[in-house]
């Protein structure tokens, strides 16, 4: 089916079903505690909270819309099956009801089913779902549960989970929010891990999650406690590019007709073929795609807030554009203004092109200073460490204009990375502004940054250790960067991990944390630590002792820490990603829950 058949397939049924049909809002939210829209439901919210009433607005509670998102959490992601900046969400709302007045859980779940099974042509019985298993003081959803057991699903195709995973919200610090059910599509065994793998599984990607529905019930509180909202909600969303590229037997949209002209495009201009670069045209056309839609709504390329956004995709798109030999960006940025228009008027405004074109002339005069630059840092501190001196990385960034995770890739390429927390140290003091200004401008700075960071720190050297012994004593840490999310940690070994071997790691990490570990700080010279057989890799050969970490007696390793007291502290070790960092190097991302 092709995505201008689903978008319009999914406005005729809820019209159907007496839905008013809302066209999608800017994505620069009115409500400004959020930069951009992320969710269908942002310019609901005071309809949600019961602030302002639906009825005067929009003279019925029943309500539908294709609306634009996006999202900035890991640009440095796109370039993978499945992360996109732009994206569109399909969803239905009914606001202030119950089952008897309207439509509650159960209206709700009628709806998604008849609508991908009679309008999508989805299979029932692939359909898998996911509901709220009670936690935080929030009770068990079990009246989700009996109504998905009424509509024929049998308990093996619904799972529970917990706040993580079941319950959606707020957007912001406060707002609504509930616990949902999510629809998840079996694609079959030939994608799976295991036999009995399912939703949610973090090893494969056999089960699609297509359809959120929200049971919009709570509004969470300024001290982090739940209140009840004085209605009754429901949200949902679906992910379009997810549903378009199942419905096109495709893995990622990137190879749907969302995007296959402009890939097409790419191939032509770079002389290149997607299948040998797929990250840089995928960094490409995301990048193009999601600068029209911000220009669109008024965003310009500057220093601040959306107007960074922008600056950031379309600085990364360029460099990328010039590795793919790629003169000019306009024909690829035309495509999608032509294709989207049909259906976002607002993207007819003739300045798009403009725009981009003079952030490419002003930045297209500093980026090969700026590379020149950043080599020679490279040369500079890759014989010492694997960090960077961050005054240097905050020079690049100052003097060329290069965004913070554009000078990241660049270092990656050599195994190296910036000290993210030193670098917004720089930037603020540098600017005499609020570490909250920085926080804004580069995410991740938060009150509790240092200890998340600490754990992930213990973290890595749990995985180091774990790699060493499902792999090998061949693996020695190649680099290493942690952010408030994730650890990525880079190693010698040169083939990609099978599946068993990533479970296996897992497996011996958790077992660590689950055995409470303690971590214990020694200082010794590098002469010792070395004799003691102490992984100690990026210590200069200088005088003086080194601080050296103990894991219990699992894990010995040089380091400048900061880590935690006991690894019982660190919950659940999750590897997202494996994949190559270049020639002999495997690279994974893993993170803690
Ligand atoms: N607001 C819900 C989401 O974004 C539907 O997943």
């Amino acid at each position: 089916m092709k995505s201008k058949e689903v978008r319009e397939k999914f406005i005729q049924f809820f019209k159907k079903k007496e839905h008013k049909i809302v066209s999608s809002s800017s994505l620069i939210p009115e409500d400004d505690t959020v930069l951009l829209t992320t969710a269908g439901m942002q310019q609901f919210v005071p309809y949600l909270t019961g602030e302002k009433s639906v009825l005067s607005e929009f003279k019925t509670r029943h309500l539908a819309s294709v609306q634009k998102c996006f999202r900035t959490l890991d640009i440095e992601e796109i370039g993978d099956d499945t992360h996109y900046t732009f994206f569109e969400m399909l969803g239905n709302w009914s606001i202030g009801e119950d089952e008897e007045k309207g439509y509650f859980k159960k209206g709700a779940i009628e709806l998604a089913i008849d609508f991908f099974v009679n309008e999508m042509g989805l299979s029932k019985e692939r359909i898998y779902v996911t509901v709220f298993k009670g936690e935080k003081g929030i009770p068990r959803d079990d009246e989700a549960i009996s109504i998905w057991t009424d509509k024929g699903f049998p308990k093996e195709r619904i799972a529970e989970f917990g706040t993580e995973d079941n319950f959606w919200g707020p957007t912001s610090e406060t707002g609504p929010c509930g616990p949902c059910s999510e629809i998840h599509y079996d694609r079959g065994q030939e994608y799976g891990c295991l036999e009995d793998c399912g939703p949610n599984c973090e090893n494969c990607n056999r089960f699609v999650e297509l359809w959120n529905l929200v049971f919009m019930e709570y509004n969470m509180e300024k001290d982090g406690s739940y209140t009840k909202l004085p209605q009754k909600n429901i949200d949902t969303g679906i992910g379009f590019e997810r549903l378009v590229s199942l419905l096109q037997g495709k893995d990622s949209a990137y190879e749907t007709d969302l995007f296959s002209s402009a890939i097409k495009k790419i191939e032509e201009l770079s002389g290149k073929r997607y299948e040998e670069n797929k990250k840089e045209f995928r960094v490409i056309a995301d990048h193009a795609r999601g600068s029209i839609f911000l220009i669109a709504d008024s965003v310009l390329p500057s220093n601040k807030g959306a107007g960074y956004v922008l600056r950031r995709i379309i600085r990364r798109m360029i460099r990328y554009k010039k590795e793919m030999g790629i003169e000019s960006l306009n024909e690829i940025v035309d495509i999608f203004i032509k294709e989207y228009s049909e259906f976002y008027h607002e993207l007819e405004n003739k300045n798009i092109l403009k725009v981009i074109q003079e952030e490419e002339e002003k930045f297209e005069k500093t980026l090969e200073d700026g590379l020149k630059e950043l080599k020679r840092i490279q040369e500079k501190g890759a014989m010492k460490n694997d960090k960077i001196d961050a005054g240097d990385a905050f020079y690049v960034y100052q003097t060329f204009g290069f965004p913070l995770e554009m000078i990241q890739e660049e270092l990656e390429k050599s195994g190296l990375s910036v000290d993210e927390e030193k670098f917004k140290e720089a930037f603020y003091k540098h600017q005499e502004i609020s570490r909250k200004g920085a926080e804004e401008k580069f995410g991740g700075l938060s009150k509790d940054v240092g200890e998340d960071e600490a754990k992930l720190h213990t973290a890595t050297h749990l995985l180091h250790q774990a790699l060493r012994e499902v792999l090998g004593d061949h693996v020695i840490q190649r680099g290493s960067d942690i952010n408030r999310e994730r650890l990525r940690f880079d190693f010698s070994h040169s083939q990609s991990l099978s599946k068993e071997e990533i479970m296996e790691i897992e497996r011996i990490v958790n077992e660590k944390i689950k055995e409470d570990l303690e971590v214990k700080e020694e200082k010794m010279s590098l002469e010792k630590a070395r004799e003691k057989g102490v992984i100690a890799l990026f210590q200069d050969d200088k005088m003086g002792d080194i601080s050296v970490y103990y894991i219990g007696n699992f894990s010995a390793e040089a380091c400048g820490g900061p880590h935690i007291k006991k690894t019982s502290e660190l919950g659940k070790f999750t590897i997202k990603k494996e994949e190559s960092s270049g020639a002999g190097v495997r690279r994974i991302k893993a993170v803690l829950n």
